[in-house]
Formats: structure tokens, sequence, C-alpha cells
């Protein structure tokens, strides 16, 4: 586990020594390189002058996450000063915090004790909100997936430091930021959990282990129902049973539910749905793929683990609505018993599906899956993520997800809370003559449509399985894992669609008191 992160807000102490001691002091300075009137108090003459000087040598312009690490002048308890430009006033004004917050985090170095003081020009944002952010982007960027690593120390690839780090954020209202960071605090600790479950690996992690972490949310409030295989097979799912025929260990399904909405008189408020997929490993099955990265098939379960952290970050901030979480857990593996190209099964919706490759497996879960939920829970929308195609790398390269839909608004309402986080999406085509390429010769449609178009035949598959309900297709392939390495992330799991799905709830599906 990576140390510990303590992070509490205090009000800037306007005497002048109202800084306590730390290692490093967090300055910002915009492009008019000014300190306002009022850092410039807290600091004191001596410190404001040695920024000044600092500034002035490195050239330092000030630009938005540009930074300047310099000694403190004697006489402050402070070891460093750590100076972060904010860029432009027009730049200003649309800071991402959260990102900034990682900026910071990432220049603590090995201060085990910092302040922040979050006092900028009239256009800069300082309230709860902002420091708040800074705390959530400082708690991503904090992460490390350490755990298997037997020496902590004195080898530069192993985990560093075990000290605990302490940081205060000076803002002005701090009980105002204390009851803000709440929120954030579920939203960072669902993110964690995701990238813990793409992290681990799969001899660790498999489809009864994951099933048994996704559990551990009943301690929330969330409702866990963990169907079998057993179960699985009296209800009719033989898509995903298919899947998972040629492994060892068993396949599951686990629902959860969030009741968060307020109990309305008569029928309970219509719940909204996540699905996703959980690949615990994707050798290929009998389509076997190559040696070359299959390792990196450990995180085919990435949907499926944003699915359950996007469940703890709504139940963790008690969200004022109904969600169901639906993942679908089987390992694809090739063994005497694996299913074979030329199969054919049939779905828990009744259609048919002749199996062209093992290695499209992804879609026969979620087909199954997507189905379950329309049908059992009659939900508002669905919306699924899947580490579904390697071809959406292809389209897209690993900035933006692909979105894939039967409803303009969920679409664009994701598309909002999409550059509100970062986490972008892009829209992708769907149309009849793409679902043409799926219909099969021997059973009602086919597991692939060839090499043209491959992530939006994928897309059309599950379209086969969701009928009216408006409903969004996230292919993460290329965004969950291994991805860039950004100011709030170092991990190779990056958590993605946490943050973005938890701000699409927020900002459009929650009771309004
Ligand atoms: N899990 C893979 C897709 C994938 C590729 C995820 C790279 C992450 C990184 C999926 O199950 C798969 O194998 N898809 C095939 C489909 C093909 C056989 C139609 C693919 O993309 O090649
Ligand atoms: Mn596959
Ligand atoms: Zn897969």
């Amino acid at each position: 586990m990576a140390a510990a992160l303590k992070i509490g807000f205090a009000s800037p102490n306007l005497e002048k020594s109202g800084l306590e001691k730390a290692g490093a002091l967090i300055v910002f300075l915009g492009d008019d390189l000014e300190l306002t009137a009022s850092a410039r108090k807290i600091l004191g003459t001596a410190a404001a002058a040695t920024i000044k000087r600092a500034v002035e040598v490195e050239k330092f312009k000030g630009k938005e996450r540009a930074s300047l690490v310099i000694p403190a002048p004697q006489g402050l308890e402070i070891g460093r000063l750590v100076i972060v430009g904010i860029g432009s006033s027009k730049e200003q004004e649309q800071t991402d915090y959260v990102r900034l917050g990682g900026v910071i985090a990432g220049l603590l170095g090995s201060t085990t004790v910092a302040s922040v003081l979050l006092m900028g020009p009239a256009k800069w944002r300082v309230d709860a909100d902002a420091a708040s952010d800074i705390a959530l982007g400082m708690r991503l960027r904090h992460y490390r997936f350490d755990k298997y690593k037997s020496k902590k120390r004195d080898d530069g690839n192993a985990a560093k430091s075990e000290s605990p780090v302490s940081v205060t954020i000076h803002v002005e209202d701090p009980a105002a930021a204390k009851r803000a960071i709440r929120a954030r605090d579920a939203v960072a600790e669902g993110v964690v959990l995701a990238r813990d479950l793409v992290n681990e690996p799969p001899n660790v992690l498999d489809p009864v282990e994951f099933a048994k972490r996704a559990k551990e949310l009943s301690q929330l409030g969330v409702e866990i129902t963990i169907l079998d295989e057993k179960q699985l097979s009296k209800i009719g799912m033989r898509a995903l049973l298919g899947v998972g025929q040629g492994s060892e260990k068993e396949s599951r399904v686990v629902i959860m539910r969030w009741n968060g909405a307020k109990a309305k008189k008569g029928a309970k408020a219509q719940p909204i749905a996540f699905i996703g997929k959980g690949v615990s490993f994707d050798t290929g099955g009998i389509s076997i793929k190559p040696a070359q990265g299959m390792e990196d098939m450990k995180g085919d379960m990435a949907g499926a683990a944003c699915v359950v952290g996007l469940m703890h970050a709504l139940a963790a901030r008690k969200a004022k609505v109904n969600a169901i979480g639906a993942i679908g857990l089987v390992e694809n593996m090739p063994d005497g018993n694996a299913q074979r190209p030329g199969d054919i099964v049939t779905s828990l919706s009744g259609q048919t599906i002749e199996i062209i490759n093992t290695d499209a497996e992804g879609r026969l879960v979620l087909g199954d899956v997507l189905w379950y939920v329309k049908e059992t829970y009659k939900p508002g929308f669905m919306i699924d993520l899947a580490t579904l195609t390697g071809a959406i790398l292809i389209a897209l390269g690993q900035e933006h997800a692909g979105l894939f839909s039967n409803d303009d608004t969920l679409a664009e309402r994701l598309s909002a809370a999409g550059k509100a986080t970062g986490e972008t999406v892009w829209r992708m085509p769907l149309g009849v003559s793409y679902d043409k390429q799926i219909d099969s010769k021997f059973a009602d449609m086919k597991n692939t449509g060839g090499r043209n178009g491959g992530s939006i035949t994928a897309a059309q598959f599950l379209k086969r399985f969701v009928g009216d309900v408006p409903w969004v297709h996230l292919d993460i392939a290329g965004t969950a894992m291994s991805s860039p390495e950004t100011e709030i992330n170092k991990s190779w799991a990056s958590g993605w669609g946490v943050r973005l799905l938890d701000r699409l709830v927020a900002d459009y599906y929650e009771d309004r008191d």
C-alpha cells in the first residue's frame, strides 16, 4: 500500500506567524507574477522577496502548472517554497483543480508535511470546491500499487518511503471545504478501488474472488446478489457461461443495488443501471491470443471494476439515486471443455449466436447481462463499460473512450460529464449496414463482424440485447489500462470511468432537495 495521505483544511491566519511548521509551502502565481496582498502578508516580506528574486533568476513565467522549488528564507519554519504557475487570467477562470492537485502532489518529493496557501488573483477560484478538488487530485496522484513488492526501500524500483504524508490546505472557509471533501473522498475511494481491482494479478483476482470484493460494498449499504453457475444456468445465461466453460474458475454475475433516492409515494423511482465486462483473464480461448502482451489481459475486467468503483462512490457519498451495478465475471481459457469456433449458443434473450472467434468473448458476456438487467429491473437507462475491442485503440488511441448509443440525450450528457472530468468520450456511429455484418448463415447472429469497423460491429452486437432502453456502450480498451501517465495517475490502471459516471449521476440523475 502507498503511504497514508492525510489532508486537512485550515483558515489562513492573517497574523504573521500564521503558517505552521512544514517541509514545504505551496504558493500560486499567475503570469503577472504578483503575490496577492494577503498572501504577501502571510508569507512576510523576506519570503515575498525570496520568491521575487527566484522568479527573476529562474525566468519563471507563471505558466499553468509550471513550478519552481526553492529553499525558504531563514526565519520561516518552512523548508521549501514551492511556486506553482496558474497561467493567464483567462486560464485562471477555467483551472482544473483536480489536475492541479496532482501537480502539487508530484512536487512534494520527500516532504512529509506540507501546506498549501490557496490564495490567488481575483479570477481564480479559491473556494471550498476548489480546495477539495485539489485534495482529490492529490489523492489520485498519491496512489501506488506496490503490495507485491517485497522490498519497500533502497531500490529504485521498489516502493518509496512508507512515511505518512500530511497536507494542510489553507482556504477562507475550511468548514465548507471539510463538507465538500466528503463527496470527493467517496469518489477518490471509488477510483482507487477500481485501480486496485484492475492492477491485481489474474491468479489472485479470479471471478470468485472478484465477486467477494464486490460483496464488501454491503458495508456501505449496497445490496449484493451473487449468482453462481448453477443459478446462471437456471436463468439461461448460456452465452456468458459458454465463455467461462474452458476455465477451472467458476463464473459469476454480481448485482449491486444502491437505493439512495427519496422514497416516493407509490412506485419506487426507476433505477439507472451500469453494466461491466469482467473477464478476469482473456487468453482468447481456443482462438488464442499471441504471447506478446498477453499479460495485459488481466485488465480485461476494467469495465466491471469501474462499475464496482462507481457503486462504492455513490454509496459512500449517499447519492440520492437508485442505481444498479451488474457485472459479468468469467475467465476466458482454452481447455478440453472450452467453447469452439463454430459452436452455436442460445443466449438468455433467446437469440442464437454462432461463435466465429472465441476471443470476441466480452460481447457474449455483456449480451446476457444487459438482457437480464433490462428484463429484471426495467431501468431508465443502461450504460455498459467494456475493454471490448483492440480496434478502438486504432480508432481513438488512448485519449477518448468510444461511445456508442441509441439515445442522443444520454450521449450528450456523457460528453458533457467527460469534458468536466477530463475522462473524455468520442461518439462513434451505429447503423443497419454495420448490423448486417454480424448476420450469420447458421444462427441469428455471429460474434464477430470481420476486421472492418471492429468496434462498431461489436457495439451492434450489444445493441441486439438492449431493446428500447436508452443505452450507451463505452469501449474503454484504450483508456482503462496501460494508458499514458497523467498528473493524477501514475499507475497502470487508471480507474477510468468512475469520475465520469459519478459526475453524470450528480449532474443529471439525483433527487434535488
Ligand atoms: N479484451 C479484448 C480487447 C482488448 C484488446 C482489450 C486490447 C484491451 C486491449 C477482446 O476480448 C478481444 O479480444 N477482442 C478482439 C475481437 C476480435 C476477435 C473480433 C480484438 O479486439 O481483437
Ligand atoms: Mn478477447
Ligand atoms: Zn476480452
